[in-house]
């Protein structure tokens, strides 16, 4: 197969201006969320041995049965790009030891699965992902879904659906399997080819098979929870009550079960509308993970940033807020004054003012464009004759006023103009 060498791989996309400034300004937010809840970034290898994710997301699983990246190195050690955060963080966090207890971590970064592309389903996509660090206890799951919403409504987000169930403890594993088994098997006939493999494999899987025939059939088996123990039932109803006390509105979902295979006790997913078919923004729950020493336990969630950017242009039409005015745009005019015109703005950037200039000795025309292309918020005009008198032409592009200053003077307004700038923002 040929392709052309300009082209990203398919599934994969660069990511650039214009669009880069929405990615900009959710980081930037994330980031700040983050430092209010006492979550500390942390960044993890892209690759990593691939039983880091067979021994954490689950043998059976989708991601890791169809969809992860896993390749032999030079070494031939068996290596997976990461299909999402949890796994790697945890991994490191087993790494850390007893002194990890109680951590709370943040990632911001790519994930690689090998999925059919389709809208809202990169190979390469990005996540933006929590995990707080400790033993069940249903105040930190609340905390978490608390910080994912608080999150969201700092973006701008409205229209969302949170949805919540409970994957019991690994001890109910064999009693919801039992009784899955048995409100399944009169319709086994009836179910996708998928679900008769599921019924072997990963039963609960069936739960959340999209096809409407399997949907209909497991709308009239009984619910997960009624399989599970009373500690995991008690638990359930913890975390709801708690929500209520924080005003936090989510809707129960006794079928949603989530594709990994790490999850104790509560999961959620989060839905908006404007996602069509793969409408889930967020997917989170609690955790245990078994790396072969002690398992480390948490709980967290990861948001797909490419999902939250579809549905910030459905929420915030017309795009992110206007960022204050553009830079500074130098326009030159002869030989002489492009060079001083590169000290002037070398002085500016250094006083914190953003600015632009063309270095090609164009036209003052094509330099105009340039300013107008730059949406700058004052273009500077200095010729040669400008710097015989010692003044520069400043014009306002909001207003297109235009004045005729002593370059000190000039300087001194930009500066405070850009500080007035930030002040605002
Ligand atoms: P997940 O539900 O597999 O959970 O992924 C979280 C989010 O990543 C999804 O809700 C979706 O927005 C986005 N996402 C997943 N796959 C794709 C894709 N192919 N293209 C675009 N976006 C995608 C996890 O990954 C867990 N590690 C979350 C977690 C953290 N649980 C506990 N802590």
């Amino acid at each position: 197969m040929t392709t052309r060498t300009t082209q990203p791989v398919q599934g994969m996309s660069d990511l650039g201006p214009p669009e880069i400034r929405i990615w900009q300004e959710i980081e930037q937010t994330t980031r700040r969320i983050m430092e209010l809840y006492g979550y500390a970034e942390v960044r993890t290898p892209i690759a990593e041995y691939t039983q880091v994710f067979t021994r954490s997301i689950g043998d059976t699983t989708d991601v890791v049965q169809k969809e992860m990246y896993t390749f032999e190195d030079r070494g031939g050690r068996q290596l997976s790009l990461r299909p999402e955060g949890t796994a790697g963080v945890m991994r490191y966090v087993a790494g850390l030891g007893p002194e990890a207890t109680g951590a709370r971590l943040y990632y911001i970064g790519p994930m690689f699965r090998c999925e059919r592309p389709q809208a809202g389903r990169r190979r390469q996509f990005h996540q933006l992902g929590t995990e707080a660090i400790g033993a069940p206890n249903p105040a930190s799951d609340v905390e978490a879904i608390a910080l994912q919403q608080h999150l969201f409504s700092q973006l701008g987000l409205k229209g969302l659906r949170v949805e919540v169930n409970t994957r019991g403890l690994p001890e109910d594993r064999a009693a919801v399997s039992r009784g899955l088994a048995s409100g399944l098997q009169p319709h086994r006939a009836s179910l996708c080819e998928d679900c008769v493999r599921r019924m072997e494999t990963n039963i609960l899987r069936v739960l959340d098979c999209k096809q409407p025939a399997c949907a209909e059939i497991v709308k009239a088996i009984p619910p997960v929870t009624e399989f599970m123990c009373e500690e995991s039932r008690k638990y359930l109803d913890e975390v709801l009550r708690l929500l209520r006390r924080l005003e936090i509105e989510v809707t129960v979902n006794p079928r949603l079960v989530r594709g990994l295979d790490y999850y104790v006790h509560t999961v959620w997913e989060t839905r908006h509308p404007a996602l069509g078919a793969q409408d889930a923004l967020s997917g989170g729950g609690r955790y245990r993970i078994d790396f072969g020493g002690d398992a480390v336990e948490g709980v967290g969630f990861a948001a797909g940033i490419e999902r939250l950017v579809t549905a910030l242009e459905h929420d915030r039409p017309g795009g992110a807020p206007p960022s204050g005015h553009g830079p500074v745009w130098i326009v030159s005019h002869g030989a002489r004054a492009l060079e001083e015109n590169m000290v002037l703005a070398q002085a500016l950037r250094m006083r914190g003012v953003a600015c632009g200039m063309d270095l090609a000795g164009r036209s003052m025309k094509a330099q105009m464009r340039e300013a107008n292309k730059a949406n700058a918020g004052y273009v500077l005009i200095r010729g040669d004759m400008e710097i015989e008198k010692g003044v520069v032409i400043l014009k306002d592009m909001k207003d297109g006023a235009q004045e005729e200053l002593d370059l000190p003077e000039a300087i001194e307004k930009l500066v405070s103009a850009g500080r007035a700038e930030v002040l605002k923002s």
